[in-house]
């Protein structure tokens, strides 16, 4: 990269996560702070090609570091996945003098983001922003800690009636690929079984485990069900399974859905997101690109961005043998 930075243009694309709004405040200020224009991009990758720009500056960010959801609005852009769509988005962004972008984003989001710096050796710097926490070489994405919080709080809340009616409840959280947020909230909310897509537990297994709960004493049990768990064709086929077998449980589902992607950050991806906003910027100004923000050890440093898109981010094995052990 040769051209001296002096605009940076900043969007927010796919799933919206708590914390996304933090990162876009630290994008604009760390501009501020080095004397840089900065721009923020509605709508992600489709305000990109339709030019829907807007120019931020440290004010406009007030009081936005507590508020979920984006201000630049997100989506996913149909259009940029053709050659013409991106062509058009690297148009506007010559027009508009944007240097360089700043994506916060899940996979979807950095894939485009790949090819769009392989066909126009465009600089761009990643942000990890999904509740998911699928993405490799970060041990933590934007909003997955608030997510994750929402969520013991939605399923203690269940356990409260749960336990009053002696019902059995499956409850089903987000993560279409990865169990990540199954496994910890199930832990968190001290569920008795935790169904995630990276374990196949089968049904006689699960039916089996719900029976020894049921003979131990248990008189209410919670099982939290990864949307992409492939245990069941889907949660309600799994809970008519087990009420046909286990006719003395009542059985109720509750799809924990969008309220899980909602809500003010906790103050973990306030910081976080603070943090990776900082270094996104320096990245840039630095000459560095096609690199996504990471976390590890508590410390932030970089990942490949194709590393990031085609890696695979591992579940700890270790939370599964506690959850195991934890659910007797
Ligand atoms: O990627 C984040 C995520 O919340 C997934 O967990 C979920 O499967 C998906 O987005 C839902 O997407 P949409 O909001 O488009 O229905």
């Amino acid at each position: 990269m040769s051209k001296k930075i002096k605009k940076i243009g900043v969007m927010t694309s796919g799933g919206d996560s708590p914390g996304m709004n933090a990162a876009i405040r630290s994008v604009v200020r760390s501009c501020t702070h080095y004397r840089i224009d900065c721009i923020g991009i509605y709508r992600g990758y489709q305000g990109m090609i339709e030019g829907d720009f807007i120019e931020l500056d440290a004010r406009s960010v007030s009081s936005i570091i507590n508020k979920g959801g984006t201000i630049l609005k997100s989506a996913r852009s149909d259009e940029f996945r053709t050659k013409k769509g991106r062509k058009k988005a690297h148009e506007q962004l010559v027009k508009a003098e944007i240097d360089a972008v700043v994506l916060i984003g899940g996979d979807g989001t950095f894939t485009g983001g790949m090819i769009f710096n392989n066909e126009f050796g465009y600089p761009l710097v990643g942000i990890p922003g999904t509740i998911d926490n699928d993405i490799y070489g970060t041990t933590f994405t934007l909003g997955y800690d608030t997510a994750l919080n929402t969520i013991v709080e939605a399923v203690d809340k269940i356990r409260d009636t749960a336990s009053s009616h002696n019902r059995l409840f499956f409850v089903e959280v987000m993560g279409r690929d990865a169990g990540f947020i199954a496994i910890n909230a199930g832990i968190g909310a001290g569920a008795e079984e935790i169904l995630i897509p990276e374990e196949n537990l089968g049904l006689e297994r699960l039916l089996e485990s719900l029976k020894r709960s049921k003979r131990s004493g248990k008189s209410s049990s919670i099982v939290i069900v990864a949307e992409g768990d492939r245990t069941g064709d889907n949660v309600f086929e799994l809970a008519h399974y087990v009420e046909d077998n286990m006719p003395e449980y009542e059985v109720r589902v509750s799809v924990l859905g969008h309220m899980q992607r909602g809500g003010a950050p906790s103050c973990f991806d306030r910081v976080l997101a603070s943090r990776m906003g900082l270094k996104a910027i320096e990245l840039l100004l630095d000459r560095k690109s096609n690199l996504m923000v990471n976390i590890n050890d508590n410390k932030i440093g970089t990942t490949d961005l194709e590393k990031a898109v085609k890696g695979h981010h591992k579940l700890n094995e270790e939370l599964i043998r506690v959850s195991n052990i934890m659910s007797i």
